[in-house]
């Protein structure tokens, strides 16, 4: 399965326009019990999700979602270090299974939905994507990504992890922003930091936690995919590098 997520990170991007069609119900479930087995990178924070038709969504977001699809997928999770994070590997494992099953996505960072108008009793709203089918076409090509270039976003060993950090470098995050940098160390490590400044926007901050939490999933399936057993740990103290740069967690090869 990590050798086909892997491969479909290079045809994903962001669709913004949606067939009305919704996407086969059975599918929908095979999603359900994907999503189900994962196991986030913090797995001792409780998490979960929902898929909602289009009018569903419309009836719990604050505004009407910015891209309209038939479906959106739902992540929610307790309030706690790194939920934001571990809520971006998953919708983020989620958008790549439902590529390799030619089905379209985009993110919907900017969906809000608050505890007040929210299904009773759930767990707090981190985060949504777009899910349905498209007339645009998949990528089909490297040069095709919008991304700054590899000197700027990875560090240290980078020709010996090649094929792992481009995988991280291509990862989608909200408004393209990129926060994410990768540093390997000489013990087949990749730590993964992301750019912070002193007087973060709390809104940034948030949606670029999402971020660090998609490009991890890149780099553990990258990781799989280049033959390693990965393991995701939080390192503590947490590996120095640049001040600027806040630590999100390590990738551990073997
Ligand atoms: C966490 C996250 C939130 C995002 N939120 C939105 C959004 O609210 N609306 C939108 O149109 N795109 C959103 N995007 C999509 C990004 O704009 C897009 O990933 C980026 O521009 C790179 O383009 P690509 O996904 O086609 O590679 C989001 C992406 C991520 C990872």
């Amino acid at each position: 399965m990590a050798d086909l997520l892997a491969s479909q990170i290079l045809r994903r991007k962001s669709f913004r326009s949606f067939r009305d069609d919704p996407p086969d119900p059975q599918l929908m479930e095979e999603l359900v019990d994907f999503l189900s087995d994962l196991t986030p990178p913090e797995p001792n924070i409780d998490w979960n999700f929902d898929t909602l038709p289009y009018l569903d969504m419309v009836k719990l977001c604050i505004s009407e979602p910015g891209v309209k699809a038939p479906c959106y997928l739902l992540l929610r999770a307790e309030r706690k270090r790194f939920s934001l994070q571990n809520c971006g590997y998953l919708g983020e494992m989620a958008v790549l299974w439902l590529t390799s099953r030619n089905v379209a996505t985009c993110w919907q960072g900017s969906a809000s939905i608050t505890s007040e108008n929210d299904f009773y009793g759930s767990l707090p709203f981190v985060t949504a994507v777009a899910i349905g089918y498209s007339d645009e076409d998949f990528r089909s090509d490297a040069s095709e990504f919008d991304r700054l270039p590899a000197e700027k976003t990875t560090y240290n060993r980078v020709a010996e992890y090649k094929p792992i950090l481009e995988l991280g470098r291509l990862a989608p995050s909200a408004y393209n922003r990129q926060p994410c940098v990768f540093v390997t160390d000489d013990r087949k490590r990749i730590h993964l930091y992301r750019r912070q400044k002193l007087f973060a926007n709390p809104v940034k901050e948030f949606e670029q936690c999402v971020d660090s939490g998609v490009a991890l999933a890149h780099l553990e399936l990258g990781a799989r995919d280049a033959g390693y057993n990965p393991t995701i740990q939080r390192l503590y103290p947490a590996p120095k590098f640049k001040q600027s740069l806040a630590y999100q967690a390590t990738v551990v090869l073997e």
